[in-house]
């Protein structure tokens, strides 16, 4: 992961070459006006970038620890890579990847990703591994348990659906009446005036959908129905995916290094106006490595990048 000079012009070719063979997403109905919006944003940033581009500069001096194998890494600008799915961009019900593959990798039960996405991504738990991360689930890994597993990929539109709902019912069934999330997302005082006050005990479901959306998307506005991104954790998180997971080894890698693999960190801290979530240290998003490093050099988030 340290710095080494690599051929420019490779990596070049490279993104040529390999930067039409996959197919992320496939549309079953008609074209929306998110893909296609999309494709042109995409289109004009690929016209505009030249051979002399800091970022391309920046990519090619990454060393690799790992025998890693770049060229999946490198996609140029794809726009099926940089496909924007928010709370302003839904995907519809129809919408999944076009290819996708199980993970062979640590997950924390079977789930599937996108395939160049899964290549990306192995080429990344190959490096956490040569950089001394724990990236198995092995009997011999002693008190702190594996560094880094997936908990969360390809979901489709149907599971967003019911994950969301069940999110709602968690909010209004939160032992005790209110959660951190409810607090968060409501405000201490709305809680007190509309509930505390008047005895009440228990969110509204209009309520409970509020704080719901804060941390969780409805149906057909989470990225995870792309399959290009994946929710990491540590086995001593418990299977309870929290901020903890910013004080874990994992993350530290990850924010030093994930954008040479093609990954940024999608909802960054401070950035929540902007993506519409809360900051989720443990989700990271392929869009390949071009992409990535220059959303990681100039700090921004993908809505940043494609409004750029
Ligand atoms: N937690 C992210 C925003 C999702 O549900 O896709
Ligand atoms: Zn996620």
């Amino acid at each position: 992961m340290r710095r080494n000079k690599t051929s420019l012009l490779l990596l070049l070719a490279l993104s040529l070459l390999f930067g039409g063979c996959v197919t992320p997403l496939e549309k079953t109905d008609t074209e929306t006006s998110n893909s296609q919006g999309f494709e042109s944003v995409a289109q004009s940033k690929e016209e505009s970038s030249s051979d002399t581009s800091p970022v391309f500069g920046e990519v090619a001096e990454y060393t690799y620890d790992a025998d890693v194998n770049e060229a999946v890494l490198t996609t140029g600008y794809d726009a099926r890579y940089l496909i924007l799915v928010n709370k302003e961009k839904p995907l519809s019900r129809d919408d999944e990847p076009a290819e996708r593959v199980l993970l062979s990798c640590n997950t924390t039960y079977d789930m599937e990703l996108e395939s160049r996405a899964a290549a990306a991504l192995y080429e990344m738990l190959r490096e956490m591994a040569a950089d001394g991360l724990d990236v198995d689930n092995d009997a011999d890994d002693g008190a702190r348990g594996y560094d880094v597993a997936v908990t969360s990929a390809y979901r489709s539109y149907t599971l967003q659906e019911e994950l969301f709902a069940e999110y709602i019912e968690t909010e209004m069934n939160y032992p005790g009446g209110f959660s951190p999330d409810a607090y968060r997302a409501l405000g201490y005082y709305y809680i007190q005036k509309e509930y505390k006050d008047k005895g009440i005990t228990r969110l509204t479901a209009a309520d409970a959908r509020r704080v719901a959306k804060s941390y969780s998307a409805e149906a057909g506005k989470s990225e995870h129905q792309t399959g290009l991104c994946v929710d990491f954790i540590t086995e001593d998180m418990n299977n309870s995916l929290t901020t903890v997971f910013e004080e874990k080894p994992a993350f530290a890698w990850l924010s030093e290094n994930a954008h040479a693999f093609g990954f940024i960190l999608r909802y960054p801290k401070g950035k929540e106006e902007i993506t519409g979530y809360t900051y989720e240290p443990w989700h990271y998003r392929f869009v390949g490595r071009e992409v990535a490093t220059e959303i990681y050099l100039e700090g921004l988030t993908l809505e940043e990048y494609l409004q750029k």
